[in-house]
């Protein structure tokens, strides 16, 4: 019998693979001082949420990048769906590689992603695509209070020992090359809405489940949404809206 992949099971037809909202990515966006880029990246586009709200509000083709073909998939499905298939370009690569494929970007955008690679080297990496000027958009989640409790510390000690604070993201930013001229912190109903209430009833249906890779993944899911529940807003999910320094 074929193995079951974790990530299909648990984020199957999901739209949202991270915390956020169709509203708040076009809030950030139209925040940004420009509103006509001609080259515009959405690094770890995933299936292609904000990929969708980008085409639409821009008119612009938007290069998704995302190492895993089948969310690309789900993407193609739905930018059809939404009359945008004209507008969004698949690319199954490493975001990594992205200077290599688009060497003169005027929008990077990376929602839930940069992590991925690491926030200060995804930073980096991309600086050298970006044209001066040019602007990127990238959330990352962040300690946002200096009293942690300590159970959310204890998960995100092994979860993500590199998370940082916004002081701290921004200092890598402009180490990295880039001005910041602002940042936004997601409220607490995007973690919820159409994400966590969705995955933590998956997550509850699969701890049983016979594979033991699919088992860990629930447990860890589970795990994950009990330390938001205790977090006291000691963290959370920020987008650092940057331009690249000339
Ligand atoms: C948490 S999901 C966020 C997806 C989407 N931006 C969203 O908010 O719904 C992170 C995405 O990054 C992709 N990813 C992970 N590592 C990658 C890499 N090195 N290069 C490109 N994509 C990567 C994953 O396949 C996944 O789709």
């Amino acid at each position: 019998m074929k193995t079951p992949n974790p990530v299909d099971l648990l984020f199957a037809d999901m739209d949202k693979l991270s915390p956020g909202d169709d509203s708040l990515s076009l809030y950030v966006l139209r925040s940004l001082p420009q509103h006509h880029f001609e080259v515009v990246v959405d690094a770890g586009c995933g299936a292609g949420r904000q990929t969708i709200v980008l085409a639409n509000e821009l008119g612009t083709p938007i290069q998704a990048v995302d190492s895993y073909q089948p969310f690309l998939n789900r993407l193609k499905r739905r930018a059809k769906e939404n009359g945008l298939d004209h507008l969004v370009r698949m690319h199954c690569m490493d975001m990594k590689d992205i200077p290599s494929v688009f060497p003169t970007i005027d929008l990077l955008w990376a929602e839930g992603a940069a992590y991925n690679i690491g926030f200060a080297n995804a930073l980096t990496t991309w600086a050298k695509a970006i044209k001066p000027d040019g602007f990127a958009v990238v959330s990352e989640l962040c300690w946002l209070r200096e009293q942690i409790p300590d159970a959310v510390r204890k998960f995100f000690r092994s979860g993500y020992p590199d998370m940082q604070s916004v002081p701290q993201n921004i200092a890598v930013a402009e180490e990295a090359g880039y001005k910041i001229f602002n940042t936004y912190t997601l409220p607490k109903e995007a973690w919820m809405k159409d994400y966590y209430d969705v995955l933590e009833p998956r997550a509850k249906s699969l701890v049983n489940h016979s594979d033991v890779a699919v088992r860990d993944f629930a447990i860890e899911t589970l795990e994950e949404i009990e330390t938001f529940n205790v977090s006291e807003d000691s963290y959370g999910y920020v987008f650092y809206l940057l331009q690249r320094s000339t």
